[in-house]
């Protein structure tokens, strides 16, 4: 793959996909009889959604939900923004946030509080990655995927700047400017 070759791998395709089956087995043991909605972050995590919803052997729908909190930059500006709504109401159903990857944890303690407006029965987090070294706020991250260190990472849903979000594996970038 040409695209990989600037990607030095961190986890590889194989490694992804037996801890997104092992989370699917865990998810489905533990939701059984629930009414789940897999709330999915757009964009980074549409890939890891769409692995992870299949490794659930339940019934189950999947939302889409837009955040922003970085622009193009590899920091966060600590400003989120929602810049496309779930489309249905959540109130009373078992909420499945499905995220790529937890940084400082600012995102995801927005959207928590914010979903937690609409009443749902419950609200969980499925993270693919986490910077634990990276934490700003606590997020509890109830199946997570790999602990990762402080390096920015690609592929699998993950961008710097828009690129290599179809990379099948998670690496990092070699060179300096995307
Ligand atoms: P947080 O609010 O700092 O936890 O940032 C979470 C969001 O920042 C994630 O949903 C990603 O979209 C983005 N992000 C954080 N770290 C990385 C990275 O290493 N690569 C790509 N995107 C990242
Ligand atoms: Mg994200």
């Amino acid at each position: 793959m040409q695209l990989a070759s600037e990607i030095e791998t961190l986890i590889s395709e194989a490694e992804i996909s037996a801890r997104v089956r092992a989370l699917g087995a865990q998810i489905t043991a533990e939701h059984q009889g629930r009414e789940l909605v897999l709330v999915c972050v757009l964009k980074g995590s549409f890939v890891f959604c769409a692995d992870l919803a299949r490794a659930i052997d339940l019934p189950l729908a999947i939302e889409f939900l837009g955040l922003k909190s970085y622009g193009d930059s590899q920091t966060t500006s600590g400003v989120v923004q929602i810049t496309s709504d779930l489309l249905r109401p959540v109130a009373g159903k078992d909420v499945l946030i499905v995220e790529d990857i937890v940084d400082t944890g600012l995102t995801m303690a927005y959207l928590r509080k914010n979903l937690a407006t609409r009443n749902p029965r419950s609200v969980k987090l499925a993270a693919l990655l986490h910077k634990a070294s990276r934490a700003r706020v606590d997020t509890p991250i109830d199946y997570l995927g790999f602990e990762i260190p402080d390096k920015f990472v690609v592929g699998y849903g993950l961008d710097w700047a828009e690129r290599y979000r179809n990379l099948p594996f998670v690496g990092v970038v070699r060179q300096q400017t995307p």
